[in-house]
């Protein structure tokens, strides 16, 4: 069998967790429902760059991806906000108090986990890996991983992004 040279997006780690999920399933199109979650848990969210990269892999047509990815309500498709803040809250990340990070975000934007700002400026979502558990705790903003975050500097980052525009 010609096996396919999977290529990752990029070398943001998150990716290889994805990849580590089809591969246990040998690329199966089958596993497009575990793969399209572990992406989700990983980012975040699901945008066109991973509904891509998993349709290839899985040869599964990219119509049947978004298909799937619209269907179930417990996908998230890309955030709506202009900027975009996930918290991981996988267990190395947890016990580092990303958790009290999660509950500050909530408090001065008055969020709910998953949803966006009225104003549109701020989507919070939350992850269970990043796969940068050596760095925990980390969060994500707009696509960028930050490492060893406290919980003000969080803030403080977000602050400076909303406020600017
Ligand atoms: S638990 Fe947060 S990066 Fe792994």
């Amino acid at each position: 069998m010609l096996i396919k040279k999977i290529v990752l997006p990029s070398d943001d780690n998150r990716w290889k967790l994805i990849n580590a999920t089809m591969k246990r399933h040998g690329y199966q199109p089958n596993s497009l429902i575990e793969t399209l979650h572990t992406v989700q848990e990983t980012f975040g969210y699901l945008d066109e760059v991973s509904l891509k990269f998993v349709a290839f892999a899985l040869k599964v047509p990219l119509s049947s991806v978004y298909g799937v990815a619209t269907f179930y309500n417990f996908f998230n498709l890309k955030p709506q906000g202009k900027h975009s803040c996930v918290v991981c809250l996988g267990t190395a990340c947890y016990i580092k108090g990303t958790n009290e990070i999660a509950e500050r975000i909530k408090q001065e934007y008055k969020l709910q986990m998953g949803k966006t700002t009225e104003d549109g400026q701020l989507s919070l979502l939350s992850a269970r890996c990043l796969g940068a558990c050596g760095i925990a705790p980390a969060v994500v903003i707009d696509g960028e991983v930050h490492g060893n975050i406290t919980t003000e500097q969080t803030i403080d980052t977000l602050r400076s992004l909303t406020n600017d525009n």
